[in-house]
């Protein structure tokens, strides 16, 4: 079968994608699957690589290295020759895809759009559809659904870009109180987050978190251990061990998740009780279906004092880097990440 593994993307989340895809292609159980990379550039260039250590070094610097001889402008969107979009794939110079793997994290490659692209041009592709990739890349809809599906969330409140100007620090802090969490409502691997304690903080992170987007969340700091479980399946979906995110910064940012060594440390599986471990497996199931999830997602806790849980967020498209959890789940769970992919584009093709 003829796998497309689709990566990079004009998200923030680009050089994630690239570590995601490189870990995938690497475990891939190459005599079984035809593996065809394509890679999107930082300007929405989609190239088609025949080697992915080429890629990585080339994807955002077509001019200075071109591109092999092998490797090919695909040029559907920007580019020289275009393509229509109910052309595609048919013109596309690799013939018939049997499932594709999106690997772009954040924006349009997980929020729906690129979901809805391959639905209209009939191509199976591993991880939910549009309305799932839609809701959860967006935490405040996310978290509506989750609240009336009965799980437990934090509190937040949500400000589009033409309420900016009437937050205020101090309503908020008598609400939610401090810290607060700051947090572009539709990022991804933490970007654009902040902590904050005092009112120049807050402002100064309401001003970047809409660097990033035009809608932000105002949450509270539950405090309590960062607990995370996988999930996979379609219509009977199964949850791995949870593990544990032990975090030396006040939170698990993007430093600590792709850049700083020992920022965090991942404790797979993680310490916890039975009864405990059963009821995380159980609300990550709940909250998977509470989404309309399909394939795959990661649902991120925590877990307070008092032994309660608070569902932080769910990643449809969770990291695939070899820092990162979801792969490392399953692996605790008893599937290589060989078995995990196999799994996936089994299920994409259902
Ligand atoms: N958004 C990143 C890739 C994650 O959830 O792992
Ligand atoms: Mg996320």
């Amino acid at each position: 079968q003829k796998v497309g593994l689709l990566f990079g993307g004009k998200s923030t989340e680009h050089q994630v994608s690239l570590q995601s895809a490189k870990s995938v292609y690497e475990a891939i159980d190459k005599d079984k699957y035809d593996v065809l990379l394509i890679g999107i550039d930082k300007n929405g260039n989609w190239n088609l690589y025949n080697n992915l250590d080429t890629c990585l070094l080339n994807i955002n610097n077509p001019n200075k290295i071109a591109l092999r001889k092998s490797d090919k402008r695909l040029a559907f969107f920007p580019g020289k020759k275009r393509y229509s979009l109910f052309e595609w794939p048919s013109a596309a110079p690799f013939g018939k895809i049997d499932v594709i793997f999106p690997l772009v994290h954040g924006g349009t490659g997980e929020d729906g759009s690129m979901q809805g692209l391959l639905q209209l041009a009939d191509i199976p592709f591993v991880g939910p559809g549009v309305l799932s990739s839609a809701v959860c890349m967006d935490k405040d809809i996310a978290k509506r659904l989750l609240r009336d599906a009965g799980l437990s969330v934090a509190h937040s409140f949500t400000f589009t870009r033409e309420m900016k100007n009437t937050i205020q620090f101090n309503k908020l802090k008598a609400k939610l109180g401090t810290p607060l969490f700051i947090k572009p409502a539709d990022q991804g691997s933490s970007v654009g987050i902040s902590q904050v304690e005092t009112a120049n903080e807050f402002y100064q992170g309401v001003n970047q978190a809409f660097h990033y987007t035009n809608k932000i969340i105002v949450e509270e700091t539950i405090a309590g251990r960062e607990l995370e479980c996988a999930v996979l399946g379609n219509d009977f979906p199964i949850a791995s061990l949870p593990g544990e995110v032990s975090k030396k910064q006040s939170f698990y940012s993007y430093e600590a998740k792709y850049i700083n060594e020992d920022g965090a440390q991942l404790m797979i599986p993680a310490d916890l009780n039975d009864s405990t471990i059963q009821k995380i497996k159980k609300e990550a199931v709940k909250a998977f279906k509470a989404l309309h999830g399909e394939g795959m997602a990661r649902v991120d806790f925590f877990l307070t004092k008092e032994n309660r849980l608070v569902i932080n967020e769910i990643n449809t498209l969770p990291g695939f880097t070899n820092r990162s959890m979801y792969p490392k789940l399953w692996e605790a769970s008893g599937l290589s990440t060989r078995e995990l992919i196999n799994t996936l584009i089994q299920l994409a093709l259902e």
